[in-house]
């Protein structure tokens, strides 16, 4: 039995090999292939399948997404307001038009928030109360973004103040007669846990009043994030932080089997990961009660999210030795992502703020290729570097919401350029993979499942 058992896995082991080669494209095929299709592939009839694609959830296989059987590789921004603009008929044509523009791009992935407790214009106005004009303006962002062919990563509550927040939930839990003492008992307490599961729930089972579609039947939906930057510094252990992943990835997933899940970290290494706390930013990062590998090593959490932003973490000014930083940093967790995890790793948040000492332009531009680099360079081999989202694109006429990171398309050529080619070369490797390697994509996947099962 062990004899036959090891001459199987060996088989397996050499299907995967042989599969794993030919899905790498080497850099000269890669070239050529870049050379003649880059103009052609801006129309998105030329990559195959699209229109079938759409009504397809995005799924994981090891550590790529996919849409069937074919690759999805993200090249995506943030806009946190959408749903607060789109609740004022006034304001309401700017969702269309970021969308529109992020489009014209080839952008494919926006995150946004599907929370605002108990601010002006909540969306949650008080523990499962909620204003259903919202409610209607969340239906909007979420159809308006299948129309612009764009998927939405649903952030669910803030760890900041900003739309309420983890904050708020204390509040309504205080005001609900509860001993509570600090904002992190959002995380522990059971009445707390239950306000959040509950307006999980009443996301998820949302039925859109502009397509009928329930939230967790529609396809637009690429993902549910927990969190936004979900920090626990009160205690530092990770353990608190640890057992909320775990109870509210299950939750999401006893409801919709059929979304992706991720928690939205930072990706700051913790106490689990002694060796690895060196490529934090600095010394504070390993005391917030999050631990990047131990975290995402949570049942039900699919993939792996990261923010960068080194002009917050490590000095304001501009520096050109932030550069170094995002690459390595980016690499580490690509290589846990490979190595330990098992999935693919999105940077769901970078940019600079143009209000720091310093800041021009072109530096701008230097940090996104930065970012977009470092993700080809991994994309290329078939690595867990799985895309990024900006933060943040902005449509013209939005100025007084700009945090100073906003990037306007149509006043940033050079910016575009940057992110339309980008786009460009994901979705060459987007359609290369279902074009030249189908079948060692299946292998591979088939492979995978086996390996996992094995793991278990
Ligand atoms: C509230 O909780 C704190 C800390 O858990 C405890 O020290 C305090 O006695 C409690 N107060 C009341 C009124 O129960
Ligand atoms: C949604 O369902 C209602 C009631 O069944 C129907 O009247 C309406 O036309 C449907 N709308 C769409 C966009 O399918
Ligand atoms: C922009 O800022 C960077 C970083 O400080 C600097 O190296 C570069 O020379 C600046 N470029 C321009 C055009 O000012
Ligand atoms: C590409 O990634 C590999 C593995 O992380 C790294 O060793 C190499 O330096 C990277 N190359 C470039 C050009 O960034």
């Amino acid at each position: 039995m062990e004899n036959q058992r090891g001459i199987i896995t060996l088989i397996l082991f050499l299907i995967l090999t042989k599969s794993i080669s030919s899905t790498e494209f080497d850099s000269s095929e890669y070239e050529e292939w870049e050379g003649r299709s880059l103009s052609s592939l801006s129309s998105r009839s030329e990559m195959g399948g699209v229109e079938e694609d759409e009504r397809e959830m995005v799924q994981t296989k090891g550590n790529q997404f996919v849409v069937r059987d074919q690759p999805f590789y993200v090249n995506g921004f943030n806009t946190y307001w959408l749903m607060i603009f789109a609740a004022d008929a006034s304001t309401r044509g700017k969702v269309s038009e970021v969308f529109k523009h992020a489009s014209s791009v080839g952008m494919t992935v926006c995150r946004t928030w599907a929370f605002n407790d108990g601010q002006w214009r909540a969306l949650q106005k008080s523990p499962s109360v909620y204003d259903e004009d919202v409610f209607k303006a969340l239906d909007f962002v979420v159809s308006e973004a299948k129309k612009y062919r764009i998927r939405l990563i649903l952030s669910l509550v803030n760890n900041w103040e900003a739309y309420g927040g983890k904050a708020q939930y204390v509040k309504w839990g205080t005001s609900a007669g509860l001993n509570l003492t600090s904002d992190d008992d959002f995380f522990s307490h059971p009445t707390l846990r239950s306000y959040y599961k509950n307006h999980v729930k009443t996301v998820l089972n949302r039925v859109n009043t502009y397509t009928n579609i329930t939230y967790k039947e529609d396809p637009t939906i690429f993902a549910w994030e927990l969190m936004n930057e979900p920090r626990c510094n009160s205690d530092s252990s990770g353990d608190t932080l640890q057992e909320w992943i775990k109870e509210m990835a299950f939750y999401v997933k006893s409801i919709d089997m059929k979304h992706l899940v991720e928690i939205g970290l930072e990706g700051f290494y913790g106490p689990s990961t002694p060796q690895r706390v060196q490529f934090n930013p600095n010394q504070f990062a390993q005391q917030v009660g999050t631990d990047f590998i131990r975290n995402h090593q949570v049942l039900g959490v699919d993939f792996a999210s990261v923010h960068i932003y080194p002009d917050s973490w490590i000095s304001q000014s501009i520096a050109d030795t932030h550069l170094p930083f995002i690459k390595s940093w980016m690499e580490a967790h690509i290589e846990d992502a490979e190595k330990y995890l098992g999935m693919p790793v999105v940077f769901a948040e970078f940019g600079v703020s143009s209000k720091d000492p310093g800041y021009n332009s072109s530096y701008r531009d230097n940090l996104i290729n930065t970012v977009y680099k470092t993700i080809l360079n991994s994309t290329k081999t078939g690595g867990s570097g799985a895309g990024s989202l900006v933060w943040q694109l902005f449509p013209d006429g939005t100025d007084y919401m700009d945090d100073g990171y906003s990037i306007v398309l149509s006043k940033s050529p050079s910016t575009s350029s940057i992110i339309s080619l980008q786009s460009t070369r994901l979705a060459l490797f987007n359609s290369l993979c279902s074009k030249r390697c189908h079948w060692s994509c299946k292998k591979k996947r088939m492979f995978q499942k086996v390996l996992y099962h094995d793991e278990l």
